[in-house]
């Protein structure tokens, strides 16, 4: 689905942009999944596994998520530099159907500016508007007390543990946490 485009302020001042994503994101998307990658550890992939992301698969992937009506990506623009991105999505199952998932990461250059904080209220606010989201999901790799801390303050729980989820390269196993946030209408 295509989201309003919404402008705000960063807490250091300089200007954002949130809106769904577009073909001239592209370059900047494709920069900020390697970039990530190899800025934290925290999500799934490794810099060079970033390979198989290409110009065409991202447009399609853009295309896909902007004609659903059961998937929403944002794209936070600063200073014209893509900063990061979010999604939600959930099936179309009736089993199912009422859980939304949700992803996000930001390049480090831009944490602690509140565009976790930002773009979460507008995920939000997709989920509450789709009568039959009853609750949001997402999991989170121990020792991101940063995610965690963004997840507590929108309202999201602890709803269990995949013990030695995340394999690293150096050896060590990680456990992988789920949370849940439930839509109150
Ligand atoms: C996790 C992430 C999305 C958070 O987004 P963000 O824009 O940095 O978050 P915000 O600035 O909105 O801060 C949200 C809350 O986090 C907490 N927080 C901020 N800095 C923190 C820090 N250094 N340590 C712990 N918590 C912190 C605060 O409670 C803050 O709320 P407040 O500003 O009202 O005090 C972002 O840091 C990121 O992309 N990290 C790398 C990728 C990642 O881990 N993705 C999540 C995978 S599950």
């Amino acid at each position: 689905m295509i989201i309003p485009e919404i402008e705000y302020t960063l807490k250091d001042g300089r200007k954002a942009l949130i809106r769904s994503p577009r073909d001239e994101d592209i370059p900047g998307m494709l920069d900020y999944l390697y970039q990530s990658a190899c800025e934290t550890e925290f999500i799934l992939r490794y810099p060079e596994e970033c390979g198989k992301y290409t110009a065409e698969g991202e447009k399609a992937l853009f295309d896909r998520m902007n004609a659903s009506d059961r998937d929403a990506m944002l794209v936070c623009i600063v200073n014209g530099r893509l900063a990061g991105n979010c999604q939600i999505s959930w099936s179309n199952h009736f089993k199912t159907q009422h859980r939304a998932s949700i992803g996000i990461a930001l390049l480090r250059e831009y944490w602690g500016q509140g565009i976790g904080t930002r773009l979460f209220q507008e995920l939000i606010r997709i989920a509450e508007e789709n009568k039959n989201v009853l609750q949001m999901e997402l999991d989170f790799i121990e020792g991101n007390t940063r995610a965690r801390a963004l997840y507590e303050k929108m309202g999201f729980r602890i709803s269990g543990v995949r013990t030695n989820a995340i394999h690293l390269k150096d050896g060590r196993f990680l456990n992988e946490y789920s949370m849940v946030r439930e839509i109150k209408r």
